[in-house]
């Protein structure tokens, strides 16, 4: 469920209509619903209540500090990828004993930061990885606290692009060599190893690939503590799946999630972290888009938008499916007309759906694509020289603009001539 829903007939997030920040702010925008992140990260908090844990919300889903800050004062750790990730969060207000730091390729510069700056823990993805962060936290005089994710060759059965946890994947050390690998990391004086991480991937719409994948982490906790490790925290990484669409089956519910989790590592008396970005924020968030133009082309009708695959690029890269509803909201019986929508970049690529039923759409009008909170701003580009679109924050009746479109000016000034032109 979220806060965006039609009153008096027009499409609103929370108490108030969305017509109202498109003329605020204009188009193409992005919006969030407070309530609607805060709902979603209380399914998490709760579905694991009983165990000692950490929702650690994956900051790359979507990034501004606003919603960090949202997120945070409810109690949310974050899980972050980059340098620019930790310090975003930290910006945020986040306490490094509350960040985590996930990622396949930390440079020694990010360690850095993050080592002084304070962390949780570092999930470590590989022996380089491993001697590079023990040299570096010597270097500073400190332990890092780590865990090594861990590729449990389960397949998630999600999208190829977004799938990370079979063998063939980039992610992790093979959990075969585990146990080696954990007897290595032991001997590094810069390290305390404090726990096993995993990520098997995103947009999962089933519970069992998690199931095979926590159940061979329960294995391997019980395994190393024989080898005289102290397991004492498990990262079992997010991916739980949205629904993209109001006709599909929807995916588990986190309270599923949370009864799995429990059921397979609740008796290990681990410190549980879980990293859901997709779920907390996609839908809570919208892109509002203005049509430029209807084409009639041969047979078929074109929707062309103001909004374009640098603002949402999800369908371009992953033929994502996003539900597209117009701001005012049809009356019952109107007829569905068939367009296909699209954005204003030179590549055929630039499609956000095809044969996609809406009522018949005039120039001017406004439709909203759902489900878009998550990779949707964080994946934009300024490609066709198209700046970055505004992101708005609304809490019940209140809104405000918590990232301003930038001026063309100011997009055009940050490149700088050599002095031999
Ligand atoms: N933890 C790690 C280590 C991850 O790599 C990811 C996502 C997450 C947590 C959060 O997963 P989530 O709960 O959001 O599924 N751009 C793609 C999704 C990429 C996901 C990358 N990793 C998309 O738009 O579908």
């Amino acid at each position: 469920m979220d806060h965006f829903q039609y009153r008096n007939g027009t499409l609103h997030a929370e108490d108030v209509p969305l017509a109202e920040i498109a003329s605020a702010v204009g188009t193409p925008f992005y919006v969030y619903s407070t309530a609607t992140l805060l709902r979603h990260f209380a399914l998490f908090d709760d579905a694991l209540e009983g165990l000692d844990h950490l929702v650690c919300y994956a900051m790359k889903a979507a990034s501004n500090q606003a919603i960090l800050k949202t997120l945070a004062q409810a109690g949310a750790g974050m899980d972050v990828v980059s340098q620019g990730e930790y310090m975003r969060a930290k910006a945020a207000g986040v306490p490094g004993d509350k960040i985590v730091f996930s990622g396949v390729g930390k440079t020694v510069e990010e360690i850095r930061t993050a080592l002084i700056g304070g962390i949780r823990q570092f999930n470590v993805e590989s022996e380089p990885e491993m001697a590079v962060l023990n040299a570096v936290a010597l270097e500073l005089g400190k332990v890092a606290p780590i865990t090594i994710r861990v590729n449990p060759d389960v397949d998630a059965r999600t999208h190829a692009k977004i799938a990370t946890g079979k063998s063939e994947n980039k992610f992790g050390i093979p959990i075969k060599r585990a146990r080696a690998v954990y007897a290595h990391a032991a001997t590094l004086p810069g390290l305390k190893v404090i726990g096993i991480d995993v990520h098997i991937g995103s947009q999962l719409t089933d519970l069992e690939p998690f199931e095979q994948a926590y159940t061979k982490v329960a294995d391997l906790t019980v395994q190393l503590r024989e080898d005289g490790h102290d397991i004492i925290r498990l990262d079992l990484g997010g991916g739980l799946g949205i629904p993209y669409s109001r006709s599909n089956q929807a995916p588990p519910l986190p309270a599923d999630y949370g009864a799995l989790i429990k059921r397979t590592v609740g008796h290990l008396g681990c410190e549980v972290e879980i990293e859901p970005g997709r779920l907390i924020a996609g839908n809570a968030g919208l892109m509002v888009t203005k049509v430029i133009y209807v084409k009639s082309g041969e047979g078929r009708d074109f929707l062309i938008l103001d909004a374009a695959m640098n603002d949402l690029i999800r369908p371009a890269m992953y033929e994502a499916h996003h539900d597209i509803v117009p701001l005012v909201e049809p009356t019952p019986g109107t007829l569905p007309h068939t367009y296909d929508i699209v954005g204003p970049v030179c590549e055929t690529g630039d499609t956000f759906a095809k044969e996609r039923a809406l009522p018949e759409t005039s120039a001017g009008d406004l439709i909203a694509f759902r489900g878009a909170g998550a990779y949707g701003a964080v994946m934009a580009s300024e490609y066709n020289s198209r700046p970055l679109i505004p992101e708005v924050l609304v809490n019940g009746d209140q809104f405000a603009v918590i990232r301003r479109r930038p001026t063309l000016d100011e997009m055009i000034n940050r490149d700088t001539l050599p002095a031999w032109l």
